[in-house]
C-alpha cells in the first residue's frame, strides 16, 4: 500500500513530462509567406504537402516529371491560398537538374525557406533479383539528387536560417524484405542528412534538418505495390503529410508517422533475431 503513492506519483510525472515534450508547438502563421521548394510534388504525400503548404499562405515551387499533372496541382495551390505557385517539370535521374532547379525556385521566390525533399524512382516490392543498374539509378534519384538540391540551397538556406526536410522512411532504420535497393537509398540519406545536421550545428550555420520517419502510407503507388503481399495497414497521406511540415517548420530533428513508427525505432537493437522473425509475419510469402 506504500508503494503507490510514489507509483502514482512517477506515473502522472511520467504522464506530464510526455505531455509537455509531445506538446504541439506548430504556429501556422510561421508559414504565412515562407519560399518552400516541395519535391514529388505531382502526386502522393508530396502533393498533399503542397496543399498544406498552400493553405498556410506561403510560396511554392512544385517539382516532378510529368508536366501536366504538376500544373494540375500549382492551379489547385493557388485555389487553397497559396501567395504564389510556379512548377518546374524535371527527372532527378539527371545529374544536371537539382542545380537547374535550384536556381529556378531563386529567380522565382528571391530565396528558399524551406525544401522538402520527397521524390523516390520506381522501385519493385520483391525479392532482390540482381538488377545493379536499377540500384544504380535509383541512388541517383532517391539519393544523389537530395544532396545535390540541399547543396545548391544551401547558400540560401544559411542566409534565411531555413530547413532542409528529407522525407525518409521505417525502410531506412530497419532492415524489412523485397526493399533491398530502396532501403539502402534511404539508409544513405539518413546518414548523409544526419552528418550534415551535425557540421552545420558545429559551424553554427541555422539551418535545422528534419528527418521523416514514414511506416506504410495510403499512397496509390504504394499500395499498388503492396497489396497482396503484406498485411500493414496504411496510414493516410493527408495526415502524413501535416506531420512533415509541422516537423519542418517546428525544427524537430525525427518526426516519425504513424506513432509506431517511434516505438520500433526505439526498440530496434533490442532483440534483433525476434525483431526479424516479428516483420517477416507480416508478408505472405512461401519459399518453392
Ligand atoms: N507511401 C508510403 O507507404 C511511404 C512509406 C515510407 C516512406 N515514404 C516516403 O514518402 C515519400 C513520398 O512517397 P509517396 O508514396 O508519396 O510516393 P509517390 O506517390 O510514388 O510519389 C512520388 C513522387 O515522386 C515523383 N517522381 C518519381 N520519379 C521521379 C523522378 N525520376 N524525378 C523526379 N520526380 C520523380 C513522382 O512524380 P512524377 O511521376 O510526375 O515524376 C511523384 O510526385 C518518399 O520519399 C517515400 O520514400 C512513403
Amino acid at each position: 500500500m506504500k508503494i503507490v503513492g510514489p507509483f502514482l506519483f512517477i506515473l502522472a510525472l511520467g504522464a506530464a513530462l510526455v505531455a509537455f515534450f509531445w506538446r504541439d508547438t506548430f504556429e501556422p502563421e510561421s508559414l504565412s509567406g515562407a519560399r518552400v521548394l516541395v519535391t514529388g510534388a505531382s502526386d502522393g504525400i508530396g502533393e498533399q504537402m503542397a496543399y498544406h503548404y498552400a493553405r498556410f499562405g506561403a510560396e511554392l515551387v512544385l517539382t516532378a516529371r510529368r508536366e501536366a499533372v504538376l500544373q494540375k496541382v500549382t492551379e489547385k495551390c493557388l485555389k487553397l491560398g497559396a501567395k504564389k505557385a510556379v512548377y518546374f517539370p524535371a527527372d532527378m535521374a539527371s545529374p544536371q537538374e537539382p542545380e537547374k532547379l535550384v536556381q529556378f525556385a531563386l529567380q522565382s521566390l528571391g530565396g528558399l525557406d524551406y525544401v522538402v525533399l520527397n521524390h523516390i524512382g520506381w522501385s519493385p516490392f520483391e525479392m532482390w533479383g540482381g538488377d545493379v543498374n536499377h540500384t544504380r539509378w535509383l541512388m541517383e534519384v532517391n539519393f544523389l539528387s537530395y544532396v545535390a538540391i540541399a547543396s545548391a540551397a544551401l547558400p540560401t538556406l544559411i542566409e534565411r536560417k531555413g530547413a532542409i526536410i528529407v522525407v525518409s522512411s521505417l525502410a531506412g532504420r530497419l532492415a524489412t524484405p523485397f526493399t533491398t535497393s530502396y532501403s539502402a537509398t534511404k539508409f544513405a540519406l539518413e546518414g548523409f542528412f544526419g552528418s550534415l545536421r551535425q557540421e552545420l550545428n558545429m559551424q553554427k550555420k541555422d539551418v535545422s534538418v528534419t528527418l521523416c520517419v514514414l511506416g506504410l502510407i495510403d499512397t496509390e503507388s504504394a499500395l499498388t505495390k503492396v497489396r497482396g503481399v503484406t498485411t500493414m495497414t496504411a496510414a493516410p497521406a493527408s495526415e502524413a503529410a501535416l506531420a512533415i511540415v509541422k516537423g519542418g517548420a517546428t525544427r524537430a530533428m525525427e518526426i516519425f508517422y504513424p506513432w509506431s513508427t517511434w516505438w520500433l525505432c526505439q526498440i530496434r537493437d533490442w532483440f534483433p533475431y525476434q525483431r526479424d522473425w516479428v516483420i517477416r509475419k507480416f508478408y505472405n510469402y512461401t519459399s518453392a
